[in-house]
């Protein structure tokens, strides 16, 4: 298979990065197709710990193209002090291109995100401040400026005129807060073109060659279906489509380009930032999940909020994103449980629900229908074949298989690259 999708089933923080990496040993490119710097997607590889927000988790393997595509809102100084950080590593950083059609986070939508999240009071988001949202706005609005509008320096400051008028006004009578000034923002966005200048073409048709030439193409979602605009927890969620069809808004690959799916599953569940979450444990479970997992976000340093596996989410997951294989990470987090949960089922008012319900009213009340397993009591980090795994883990993995629908295809049992079992010899 040529083209894979990497997508998030739960809500985000499931070891995409991990995943990515691994499978691009063997990929010629690594694709972002939405979100921005607010996915914190960590890889380790001997050792060694790199946490990357908008380079594709391909940019450790010299000579793969990282491509960042025309659904990704790029924070053009976030994105330069990540590739002077790779260079300072010693990583090549050549490889990256840059949608000339991807959208450019400015300073006011920094300072919007956070302003109106906060203005939000009890109802906040809880987003990561970096922009996404105001970002992801004014390219729904029709008055983003994109790459292409970027490299163009008469364009840029014409359009960054116009933009700051409304957004000075917006930042001045609804928030209270100094306008920002134009020569400064023209200046440091002048600087931040020519560097990255070198970077930016039309991903779109580079792309499509590289299909039609049957190069290996990964394509990694940040984020996750729970988060999904259309699809998550609507209104506690992103601005952009994690599901794999934000492959073909997101980067320009037609549904019919795309050969294999497969959705990123944490081994229970957790979330950052607001929002309902059913099978949450506000306890002593759910604190030992957080220790032993060490949940803490990588971008904001948030703890998260940890539950046990909804299967029924990751069945919705399937089904969105037409997932083939799900791949398992973290399942060394739960070696030290005398018993784990995995909820199969949804009730309200009695009734078992077939759907995940759209009202979250609903989804707030909903009574998550557990299963219990027996814990494997067993140090699984250093497993390498799935046969040799504890029967007890393969008795959860094979029941997740089970209620999701969906087949198991790789098994994470820690962090660096090569703690991972693979089942299904076809994903590539
Ligand atoms: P992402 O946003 O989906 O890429 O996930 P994050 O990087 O935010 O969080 C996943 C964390 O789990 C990272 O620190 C990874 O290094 C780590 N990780 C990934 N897979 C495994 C695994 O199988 N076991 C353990 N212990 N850690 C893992
Ligand atoms: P990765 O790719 C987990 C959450 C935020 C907030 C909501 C909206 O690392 O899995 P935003 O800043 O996007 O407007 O925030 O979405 N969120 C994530 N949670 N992992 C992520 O990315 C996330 N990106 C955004 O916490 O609840
Ligand atoms: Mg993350």
């Amino acid at each position: 298979m040529s083209t894979v999708v990497i997508t998030g089933t739960q809500w985000g923080d499931e070891g995409k990065g991990k995943i990515v990496d691994y499978l691009a040993q063997q990929a010629d490119t690594v694709v972002r197709f939405q979100g921005g710097s607010n996915a914190g997607h960590t890889v380790a590889v001997n050792g060694e710990e790199y946490k990357l927000r908008l380079l594709p988790s391909g940019i450790l393997y010299q000579g793969t193209r990282c491509v960042v595509g025309n659904g990704v809102v790029v924070d053009p100084q976030v994105m330069l002090e990540e590739m002077d950080a790779m260079e300072a590593r010693g990583i090549d950083v050549s490889g990256i291109r840059l949608s000339n059609r991807a959208h450019v986070v400015l300073p006011y939508h920094r300072i919007m995100d956070g302003l109106g999240d906060e203005a939000r009071g009890k109802n906040k988001i809880g987003t990561t401040k970096r922009g996404i949202g105001p970002c992801y706005m004014d390219k729904a609005n029709r008055i983003g400026i994109r790459v292409c509008d970027l490299m163009d320096k008469e364009e840029f400051a014409k359009r960054l005129k116009e933009n700051l008028a409304i957004k000075n006004t917006e930042l001045e009578k609804l928030y209270q807060h100094e306008p920002l000034d134009y020569d400064a923002v023209l200046k440091e966005y002048e600087g931040y073109a020519e560097r990255l200048r070198p970077y930016v073409c039309d991903t779109i048709a580079l792309l499509n060659d590289e299909v039609k030439a049957g190069r290996k193409i990964l394509f990694e979602g940040a984020q996750a279906t729970m988060l999904d605009i259309d699809y998550g927890t609507y209104p506690y969620v992103t601005a952009s489509h994690p599901i794999s069809g934000g492959v073909g808004v997101g980067a320009g690959v037609a549904p019919n380009k795309i050969d294999k799916v497969v959705g990123v599953v944490k081994a229970y569940c957790t979330r950052v930032g607001e929002g309902p979450f059913p099978t949450e444990q506000l306890n002593a479970i759910g604190d030992k999940l957080r220790d032993a997992g060490h949940e803490f976000g990588t971008v904001t340093g948030r703890p998260r909020r940890t539950g046990w596996l909804d299967a029924c989410v990751v069945r919705y997951a399937g089904l969105l994103s037409g997932i083939d294989y799900m791949a398992i990470t973290r399942l060394d987090i739960l070696d030290g449980f005398d018993e784990i949960q995995m909820c199969v089922g949804y009730k309200y008012k009695g009734e078992l629900l077939n759907e995940i319900p759209a009202s979250l009213k609903v989804l707030a009340e909903v009574e998550p229908v557990y299963e219990k397993f027996e814990g494997w009591k067993t140090d699984i980090s250093g497993i390498r074949s799935y046969d040799q795994l504890p029967a007890n883990a393969r008795k959860y993995l094979e029941r997740m298989a089970e209620v999701t629908g969906i087949g198991l295809g790789i098994v994470s049992v820690g962090p660096n690259r090569d703690q991972t079992i693979v089942i299904a010899k076809d994903i590539f």
